[in-house]
This record gives C-alpha cells, sequence and structure tokens, in this order.
C-alpha cells in the first residue's frame, strides 16, 4: 500500500444497522455485504456477534462469502466478545477483530465506572488476547475526540505495544470541530513513539452535520482509513456517508491527493438497495445520492448547463451511477434483449432466477408499453416470493365516492387456497384488513406505508414499502406493480412473510449459550 492509499472500512451492518429503522435480516444483511465487495470496499464490518445470536450467525455467513474485503467484528474489551467475535470471522479469507473501550473522562467514570490505570490494563489485555487469534487488530478509543491528550496517547501506545495494527480514533458524538479533530491526529503522530506501526483511522458522527468534514481533516492530518456507512445511516444523526467521503477525493485531488479501490459508478446501487432493504429513505437533497443531486430546475441554471455542464456539475451522474431514464425495452423484447440490457446494468442472472425475471418482465410489459432501466431495477431487486409460505393470488376491489370500501382477496397459504372479504377506511385498509383475516397478527403494528413512482407516466409501477413492528421487531415488506393496490397487498403480504419467518427463527441470545 502506498502512502497515500486510504482504506475505506463499512460499517453499514453494525453501526448503520444498528440505529432505529434501518434492521436488516441475514438475507438482506448478505445482500449489502456482496454489494460492498464488489464495489470495492477493504474492511466490512459485519456486525457485533456477542450482541446477538442475529448478529453472530451473520458475521459467520458474511465471512464465508467475502472475495476481496476483509471482514471485521465488533467487540468489547472482554474475552468473551473477542472470542465471539474470532469464532464467527473464522472462515473468512481475511478478518480483523475490532475491539473497543471509551477513553474520554466522562465515559470513563459514569459509563464504565473504571480507573483510567485500570483502562490501560483492560487495552493491553484485550488487545494482546485478540492479536493471539488474529493478525489484524482494529482497537477503538470510543469517546476518542473528547479524551484528554496525555491520556489517549498512554492508550494508544499500549494498545499498539500490545499487538493492534489500526488505531481507530472516533468522535463517537459527533462534538468534534475539524480543526480539533485534525490537531488530535497530529498530536498522536507527534508524541507517540510506535504509531508509525498502525495505521490511524476517523469514525465520525454526525450530530452537527460535520461528519464527513471530520473525516477528511482526520485523513489531511494522516489518518488513512475512513470508517464510514452507505447514505450516512448510523446512530442518531448517523456516521459519515461513504459516498460523500469517496466522491470528495474523486472530484477534488488539489486538496485530496489520496486514493481508495472504490468503484464509484456502484455508488447508487449500493444506495439504493440499501434503502429499498431498511425503508429508509434518502433525503431527495442529500449530497451525491439524493434524487435531486443531479437535477437542474432553474432556467438560469439549465441554460448555463446546456452550454457547458462544468457551470453547474462538479462531477458527472454517470461517475455514480446515476444513468439518464433511457426506454430499453419494450413488449415485443425478448430473452437475449432481456439478458444483454441486465448484464449492461450490472445483474448476472443464473438461469433459474433469470427465467422468473423473464417471466415478471413479459407480465409487466403487457400492462406498461415502456419499460426503463428504473422498472428492470425493480423487478430484479424486488425478490419473487416463490418460496415464501404466503402468496398473492388475486385482489378485487370496491372503492370510490359510494357505499362502503371493500378487498375480496385470494391467497396460498402453505399451499391452500383461502379468501377473506373485508371493509376498510380506504381500499388500502380493506386490504389489510382482508389479510389479517386469513393470516391473525393481532400484535402488530402498521409502522410505515409508503408509495413511490417508479418512473413517470400514468402506467408507472407503483413501489409500495410497509413496515410493521411486532412484540419491538420490525419488519419491512416491498411489493411493485402497475396497479397501486395490488403492489399495497403485494408489499404487506412480504411483511408478513417476514414476521412468520422472524417468529420462527426467534432463538435465545448468543449470550445465553455463551453463560
Ligand atoms: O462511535 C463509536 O465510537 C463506535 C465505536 C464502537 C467504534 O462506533
Ligand atoms: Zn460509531
Amino acid at each position: 500500500m502506498t502512502h497515500n492509499n486510504i482504506v475505506i472500512f463499512d460499517t453499514t451492518l453494525r453501526d448503520g444497522e444498528q440505529s432505529p429503522g434501518c434492521s436488516m435480516n441475514l438475507e438482506e444483511k448478505l445482500k449489502m455485504a456482496h454489494l460492498l465487495d464488489e464495489m470495492g470496499v477493504d474492511v466490512i464490518e459485519a456486525g457485533f456477534p456477542i450482541a446477538s445470536r442475529g448478529d453472530y450467525e451473520a458475521v459467520e455467513a458474511i465471512s464465508k462469502i467475502l472475495k476481496n474485503a476483509t471482514v471485521a467484528g465488533l467487540s468489547r474489551a472482554t474475552q468473551k466478545d473477542i472470542e465471539a467475535t474470532a469464532a464467527a470471522i473464522q472462515s473468512a479469507q481475511k478478518r480483523r477483530i475490532h475491539t473497543f473501550i471509551s477513553t474520554s473522562p466522562l465515559h470513563m467514570k459514569y459509563k464504565l465506572q473504571m480507573e483510567p490505570a485500570r483502562v490501560l490494563e483492560a487495552i493491553a489485555e484485550s488487545v494482546s488476547f485478540a492479536r493471539g487469534l488474529t493478525d489484524d487488530v482494529e482497537w477503538s478509543a470510543e469517546d476518542g475526540s473528547r479524551t484528554e491528550d496525555d491520556f489517549l496517547c498512554r492508550c494508544v501506545e499500549t494498545a499498539i505495544k500490545a499487538g493492534a495494527t489500526t488505531i481507530n480514533i472516533p468522535d463517537t458524538v459527533g462534538y468534534a470541530m475539524p480543526e480539533d479533530y485534525a490537531a488530535k491526529f497530529i498530536m498522536l503522530r507527534e508524541r507517540v513513539p510506535n504509531i508509525d506501526r498502525a495505521i490511524l483511522s476517523v469514525h465520525c458522527h454526525n450530530d452537527l452535520g460535520l461528519a464527513v468534514a471530520n473525516s477528511l481533516a482526520g485523513v489531511r492530518a494522516g489518518a488513512r482509513q475512513i470508517e464510514c456507512t452507505i447514505n450516512g445511516i448510523g446512530e442518531r444523526a448517523g456516521n459519515a456517508a461513504l459516498e460523500e467521503v469517496v466522491m470528495a477525493m474523486r472530484t477534488r485531488p488539489d486538496a485530496m491527493p489520496y486514493q481508495n479501490n472504490i468503484k464509484t459508478e456502484m455508488i447508487m446501487k449500493a444506495s439504493r438497495t440499501l434503502s429499498s432493504i431498511t425503508a429508509f429513505a434518502v433525503q431527495p437533497n442529500k449530497a451525491i445520492v439524493g434524487a435531486n443531486a443531479f437535477a437542474h430546475e432553474s432556467g438560469i441554471h439549465q441554460d448555463g448547463m446546456l452550454k457547458h455542464k462544468g457551470t453547474y456539475e462538479i462531477m458527472t451522474p454517470e461517475s455514480v451511477g446515476v444513468t439518464e431514464s433511457n426506454l430499453v425495452l419494450g413488449k415485443h423484447s425478448g430473452r437475449n434483449a432481456l439478458k444483454t440490457k441486465l448484464k449492461e446494468m450490472g445483474y448476472d442472472l443464473d438461469d433459474s432466477t433469470f427465467d422468473d425475471a423473464f417471466r415478471r418482465f413479459k407480465d409487466l410489459a403487457d400492462k406498461k408499453k415502456e419499460i426503463f432501466e428504473e422498472d428492470l431495477i425493480v423487478l430484479i431487486e424486488g425478490a419473487s416470493h416463490a418460496n415464501e409460505a404466503i402468496q398473492f393470488q388475486s385482489l378485487v376491489i370496491q372503492a370510490g365516492t359510494k357505499g362502503p370500501q371493500i378487498a375480496s382477496i385470494e391467497l396460498m397459504v402453505d399451499g391452500d387456497r383461502k379468501y377473506a372479504m373485508s371493509e376498510g377506511n380506504g381500499p388500502v385498509d380493506a386490504i389489510f384488513k382482508a389479510i389479517r383475516m386469513i393470516v391473525p397478527h393481532d400484535n402488530a403494528v402498521l409502522k410505515l406505508y409508503q408509495v413511490h413512482a417508479v418512473t413517470g407516466g400514468t402506467d408507472a409501477q407503483a413501489e409500495v414499502t410497509v413496515k410493521i413492528e411486532e412484540d419491538g421487531k420490525t419488519v419491512v415488506g416491498q411489493g411493485s406493480d402497475t396497479d397501486t393496490l395490488v403492489a399495497s397487498g403485494r408489499a404487506y403480504i412480504h411483511a408478513v412473510n417476514k414476521l412468520l419467518d422472524k417468529r420462527k427463527r426467534s432463538l435465545p441470545p448468543l449470550n445465553s449459550m455463551l453463560i
């Protein structure tokens, strides 16, 4: 690695996933991990193995599929945590144990209730224990940006002496100003005698909207790893957004002359996949991946853009994978045309997945004359649901201003055909009630119902997202169709299938197995 290479450490599946509204199931985490690996992320923090059985299993499964990236698992400074991480990542080709402890006066006194001397001992013990299990060990000073300089120097020196190969200084509560954060790295590089034996890392939260600015300031001050998440998801106001730090380096090499391995053309795909999995919408004016990030609405701007793109565009939409809504296929397109187009878009499907996609493409083309790239993304990303216990069959709706709104639905439940009819406050309510009559889930509460038009036009596909919560556990379902009500029924059924799956899998936490 040359001196100016930046390690991109993605923690979407750990710091991102642990924030409210962003939880993912195993299949979804695997899908994201696969994408991040393909995109060129160097280190994927896959979870916190001791936290729950689900986390452990996800880290274990992700460890088996990564082709290029190093897998990392988080652990507190205890042997039990570190052993759980080591076990979960053991089958990975490249693995890292990430262990942390708080070092600020406030955290040591109130959270840990530990004296600084004991914290130093815990750092030496935990890092050397981890180093006995793997060669790649990252140590983090939680609340590092609010830690006193003298003590931080002693902690970092101790961690490196015990074998840490990466030293991370998080701005855990998003409190730092860019100059102060940079000064911490300069100070550490000047004062810690063995500092050259480790890579320094930034990890910034966005409570004051400074996560990206602080991360870049840390890099200019000598850090060579950035910890970040797709769409900036994470605790509270989130973490530094991967797409923003990466595009800042790519767009401003004069100010940020550093390299990284990210294939930026995959950024939009990663952003969309994550927001569709979690139903965590991206704000329209979000940098790089927001719907308006490359839109030019005002007359003056449009005029400037026509004369020279550089007038109002500092990076091209193509460089982050935004393509124009090109008409791509239609009713008469055959298997070959679909296969070629999907390949161009980066989807290389096996035969049976392709057959299923082709069948659904034909159904869609019967209802919608023009098929755009966005339609194909929804078609492919929306699982076929073929193996799910509850299958949508048909829907008849009575709606409008006269008389009650009534839904009659037909489902297959474990192979048996079932029918229900319900009135409701509007057709969507009637559909959901009818589904509840067939598959009771009285304790579940609907938390979100969201409709998004995939393209323009009145024949556009509607993509519906629903989120339901039962006993503190949340699931997200999605459905798409040119008929918004059919899409709503499909989305709700998708969520109920996931709920049933979650009930089946709700096993005791890993902690209780280890004790
Ligand atoms: O924000 C933080 O301090 C963290 C550490 C556990 C790395 O996420
Ligand atoms: Zn964090």
